[in-house]
């Protein structure tokens, strides 16, 4: 047994019963980096004197005021895995990455770090704004240990692949968002930290932008033994790029494994308005359906009815990973006797190229709804060229109810197995 302080030969982060508590109301002032915290900190000792004292009179954390971002997690990271975190908005990944990238404390717990740890978080990107590009690579190489020559040996590369050289004398404050973020990227990436630390802001980058930085991922985990921790809701590149995930729900561990468990447990833990069961489908699998939503009378509202006549949307979400391509995408409305009433097909219905994302959301507005009462289900392809992607009969079973189509109030109950259209009658003496 090794001494509770001792990390083990294989391993490059362990997270011991980590829990962090914020005090509701009381926003943490967050800070871009380490640097900028105790810069902070002794800028304003009494404010922040205060603070303390203002939370120890809160006995062990009971009170109600009291959040628990993270609660007791512990896992271990081994050298060079890619390990990513998912978890819905303020499962507490952030949180986790802050006190991994030792930004904020733990409340409890303890974490040992073999290495040097780069972090890109979502708070910032760990640059003073009044330095210019240069100046701030030269001072992340020098946070991270670097000699001068070795951050000049790697300056030509970090440039190249942030794409801005341009403004590469310009302050970071004048950059865009986007800019700062490839600059931060490509310097975590090149100043060879052992550990990388990445929190979503890939998603502020460009497509094209986030695919480059997907790909010097893979390449620094892979051909360097480095360690990746990447929270992303891209579940398309969680699962491109990590070899381990941890799924956090509410600040604690709900489960870790290989991604594609992690992935289809987190997609059935949301709430769909009908219970759909996405698995067992044909197809490659390049695109998924991971949802599907009936929506109605323009309200995105999950308990609504359908009704003759009424205004409706089928909503579906997808993930793919399929770079840069798109589907087709096929329902088929079936009624309880087989029939297909009608039919939904981008490909006629739809004029122009649909495009979309690596996950997103798809909708569907039939302005009227043409069924008349009865029970429906609905099937669903992706088709992708002549492959089939995705194909499940019957993902979703709906009811229709009664309604009145063409404003009459006339429409009574005797009909079956029909579909409606409008139409215009006239009368010639
Ligand atoms: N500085 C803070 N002060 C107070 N509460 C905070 C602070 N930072 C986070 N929290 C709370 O802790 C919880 C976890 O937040 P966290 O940012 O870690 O979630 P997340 O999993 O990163 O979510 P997202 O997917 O939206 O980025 C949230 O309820 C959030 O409101
Ligand atoms: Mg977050």
């Amino acid at each position: 047994m090794l001494p509770k302080n001792k990390i083990e030969e294989d391993i490059a982060i362990q997270v011991n019963g980590i829990s962090k508590a914020y005090r509701i109301g009381l926003e943490e002032v967050k800070h871009d980096t380490l640097g900028s915290a105790l810069v902070s900190f002794f800028k304003k000792p009494l404010r922040n004197l205060k603070r303390l004292k203002g939370l120890s009179k809160f006995n062990g954390f009971e009170s109600s005021d009291i959040y628990w971002a993270n609660k007791d997690i512990t896992f271990n990271v081994k050298k060079g895995e890619v390990l990513g975190i998912i978890g819905k908005n303020g499962a507490g990944k952030s949180t986790l990455l802050k006190i991994l990238s030792k930004i904020t404390d733990p409340t409890e717990g303890q974490i040992l770090i073999k290495g040097k740890v780069a972090s890109l978080l979502e708070v910032g990107t760990g640059f003073n704004p009044e330095l210019t590009g240069r100046e701030n690579v030269y001072l992340n190489g020098t946070i991270l240990g670097m000699t001068k020559k070795e951050i000049d040996s790697k300056f030509n590369e970090i440039v190249e692949f942030s794409g801005i050289p341009k403004f590469i004398d310009t302050p970071v404050k004048r950059y865009s968002s986007g800019m700062k973020v490839r600059l931060a990227f490509a310097v975590a990436a090149f100043l060879e930290p052992d550990i990388l630390i990445i929190d979503e802001v890939l998603a502020v980058g460009d497509a094209e932008f986030q695919k480059k930085c997907l790909g010097k991922m893979k390449e620094i985990s892979g051909n360097n033994g480095r360690t990746v921790l990447f929270v992303s809701h891209d579940l398309a590149a969680v699962g491109a790029l990590c070899d381990r995930v941890v799924l956090l729900n509410k600040g604690s561990i709900s489960d870790v494994g290989l991604p594609p468990d992690m992935i289809k447990k987190y997609l059935s833990s949301n709430n769909y308005v009908n219970e759909a069961d996405y698995s067992d489908y044909k197809g490659s699998g390049d695109w998924l359906l991971t949802g599907i939503n009936l929506l109605a009378n323009d309200k995105r509202d999950e308990n609504v009815i359908w009704q003759t006549g009424n205004s409706v949307i089928i909503n579906l979400k997808y993930i793919t990973k399929v770079f840069g391509k798109s589907p087709y995408v096929i329902l088929l409305i079936k009624d309880s006797f087989g029939n297909t009433p009608f039919f939904c097909f981008s490909k006629v219905a739809f004029n122009g190229e649909i495009s979309l994302k690596d996950i997103g959301e798809i909708n569907i507005e039939i302005p009227k709804l043409p069924l008349l009462p009865g029970s429906y289900s609905i099937d669903v392809t992706f088709k992708y060229g002549r492959d089939t992607s995705y194909a499940k009969e019957s993902i979703i079973d709906f009811e229709v109810h009664k309604g009145d189509f063409f404003g009459t109030g006339r429409l009574d109950d005797g009909l079956v197995n029909s579909v409606l259209v409008e139409q215009k009658w006239s009368f010639n003496d």
